[in-house]
């Protein structure tokens, strides 16, 4: 793992700046990262990792090769079958070890989509290298990582671009601002879910993996483990990863990290001040060791909780929404709708985006060009990677986790003299 730095401060005007809310008055940002490339000029990416998700990524960015004019120069993968078949499908060079990648110095930007214990290793290394970054969620595996990579992303200055797509829905930037202008008076709670009902297998399992399974013979077993404890080859760690506490953070940092983005970002959330986790290997005791089922429950300074749903063994959902004291406002498929107690329309919004990797790409490449603010940078990856940290480290240690905001970190909170009233003023 990466060495431990200083906590960088993040302070509530700078969160602001990058959630969206006051991005229309706050611009430093956008114009300290401008300009990067031309306005014209051919954007030039490399990709890391290209199992399923960096599939994906190979795929929305040769559909935007014209429209957002790219160039492809590199494809990493520690598979080397996965690497050549993507690098063909881009006509573009494969490598097995990323680093070759970074070595191309045309490169402006790598997409990142290994496992989680790798993300912040390579993220720093890319900015090093001087890219730009677009990597998958959760931005980091753990908080001091976290931390890492905003030092390093606040010194290199380098564009990061964190891989929560649903940013790229305008839903929840315009709820921000509906939010600050009132329309739900004091807000108090939001809840919102991710479930899933898995077959026999339970969550993560490839049905086609065995105990016995091979190691294919160009997959650099090594390289996969990285930092991560040295063990001999185990196909359900390769394939099953997000089953292991070692690369993963399970539902929390692989699925709530969705969800938990979207309220944050719509009520202007940093970090929280006490979280709980709950849940257990409810349903699949197959060697795992990160629940199969879980909730989380968040408290925030501001005087609000977050809950967050999430059975992986019923696809019964509850609605998304977050209460104020004037009004609710119910997130639909179409944008958002507010509500009075006895439900008279106060406000609405139809999206224009969507969760999509396409727009988020492409948010990234008009960010390259001329400086549009990033619709998931940093601290909002951040924040998110400090929530879903605390819920799992509270159902691991079985007590309640508080952020501690003078020395940014999480400490059990009953060490914190922690205060059940609001810290900062609550909306309208
Ligand atoms: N945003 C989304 O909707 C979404 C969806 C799925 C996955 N993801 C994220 O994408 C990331 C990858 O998930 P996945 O499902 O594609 O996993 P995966 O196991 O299918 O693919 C990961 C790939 O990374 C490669 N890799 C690992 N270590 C490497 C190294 N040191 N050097 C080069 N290559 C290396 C592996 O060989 C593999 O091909 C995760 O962070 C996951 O959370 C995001």
């Amino acid at each position: 793992m990466n060495p431990i730095p200083p906590s960088p401060s993040v302070n509530r005007r700078s969160f602001l700046a990058a959630s969206g809310a006051a991005a229309a008055s706050v611009t430093f940002t956008a114009k300290s990262y401008a300009a990067i490339v031309g306005a014209n000029d051919r954007i030039k990416i490399g990709f890391i990792g290209v199992g399923g998700m960096g599939s994906g990524h190979v795929g929305a960015c040769k559909s935007l090769k014209e429209k957002d004019n790219l160039e492809f120069l590199g494809v990493a993968d520690c598979w080397k079958t996965r690497a050549d078949q993507a690098a063909a499908t881009l006509g573009t060079k494969a490598f097995t070890d990323y680093r070759a990648v970074l070595d191309i110095k045309e490169i402006d930007y790598v997409t990142i989509a290994t496992p989680e214990h790798w993300h912040s290793k390579m993220t720093t290394d890319a900015m090093d290298a001087g890219k730009a970054v677009y990597c998958e969620k959760p931005m980091t595996h753990s908080i001091p990582q976290a931390q890492a990579v905003m030092k390093k992303q606040r010194e290199t200055k380098r564009p990061l671009q964190v891989g929560v797509q649903a940013m790229s829905d305008d839903s929840y930037a315009s709820a921000a601002k509906a939010i600050a202008n009132g329309v739900l008076g004091q807000v108090v709670q939001a809840q919102i879910e991710y479930v899933r009902r898995y077959d026999k297998q339970g969550p993560w399992r490839n049905p086609e993996t065995t105990d016995d399974t091979p190691k294919p013979a160009d997959l650099n077993w090594d390289a996969w483990l990285g930092h991560a404890p040295k063990i001999a080859w185990n196909p359900h760690h390769y394939f099953e990863w997000r089953n292991y506490g070692v690369y993963s953070g399970g539902i929390a940092t692989d699925l709530f990290i969705h969800r938990i983005t979207r309220i944050m970002k719509a009520c202007t959330l940093l970090y929280p001040r006490r979280v709980t986790g709950m849940g257990g290997i409810w349903q699949w005791p197959d060697g795992r060791d990160l629940p199969d089922n879980f909730e989380m429950i968040c408290e925030y300074p501001r005087g609000m909780t977050v809950y967050v749903l999430g059975t992986m063994s019923n696809r019964v959902g509850v609605d998304h929404l977050i209460r104020g004291y004037r009004g609710t406002m119910h997130f639909t498929a179409d944008g958002w709708e507010a509500r009075d107690k006895d439900g008279k329309l106060l406000d609405k919004h139809k999206k224009s985006g969507g969760e999509d990797i396409h727009l988020h790409h492409t948010n990234l490449h008009n960010h390259l060009r001329n400086g549009e603010p990033l619709n998931c940078p940093v601290e909002l990856g951040m924040a998110g990677v400090v929530a879903v940290n605390m819920a799992n480290e509270s159902w691991r240690t079985s007590q309640m986790m508080g952020w501690d905001s003078k020395n940014e970190k999480m400490v059990p909170a009953h060490t914190l003299n922690l205060s059940h009233v609001p810290e900062t003023p609550a909306e309208a």
